[in-house]
């Protein structure tokens, strides 16, 4: 697993959002694993979201950032893959919640829909937050079972 490595992805929606992103997680000190897109045409959300579930499972990062118009075709997305907790998320509130309650290992967020200075609070809290464990930990646990 890569706890220093933080993967990002995004649709046309959320390529700017995911460019703001990379400099402030960059400045930051993390690394990024930038997994597209690449530029502003269109393209289909669930291809990124998918990325990014192969990044996940193949270690190369453990946590990400995914990005689209709303965040939430792309959440919906990455939700499909048993080992995401994709947590799409329009506050700071929501984003640590994600973490400490949930164990969320994707925050997605909509580049149409919040600012870029709440996404970037997002994004800090969302990295800094440990899982509080305990009865949350059966509950994660039974959203596998
Ligand atoms: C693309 O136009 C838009 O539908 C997409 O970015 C996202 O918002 C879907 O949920």
């Amino acid at each position: 697993m890569r706890n220093d490595v933080v993967a990002v992805a995004s649709d046309h929606g959320g390529f700017e959002m995911k460019g703001e992103i990379v400099k402030f997680l960059e400045e930051f000190g993390c690394e990024v694993l930038d997994l597209g897109t690449d530029g502003p045409e269109s393209v289909d959300y669930p291809e990124f979201a998918n990325l990014m579930a192969s990044a996940i499972k193949e270690g190369r990062c453990d946590r990400g950032v995914l990005f689209c118009g709303t965040g939430i075709g792309i959440s919906i997305a990455a939700n499909r893959h048993p080992h995401i907790r994709a947590a799409h998320c329009r506050d700071v509130t929501e984003a640590r919640l994600s973490r400490a309650h949930n164990n969320a290992n994707v925050l997605a967020l909509g580049g149409r829909i919040i600012g870029g200075e709440v996404a970037k609070d997002c994004v800090q809290v969302f990295l800094k937050t440990e899982f509080e464990g305990g009865r949350h930990a059966r509950r994660v646990a039974k959203i596998s079972d």
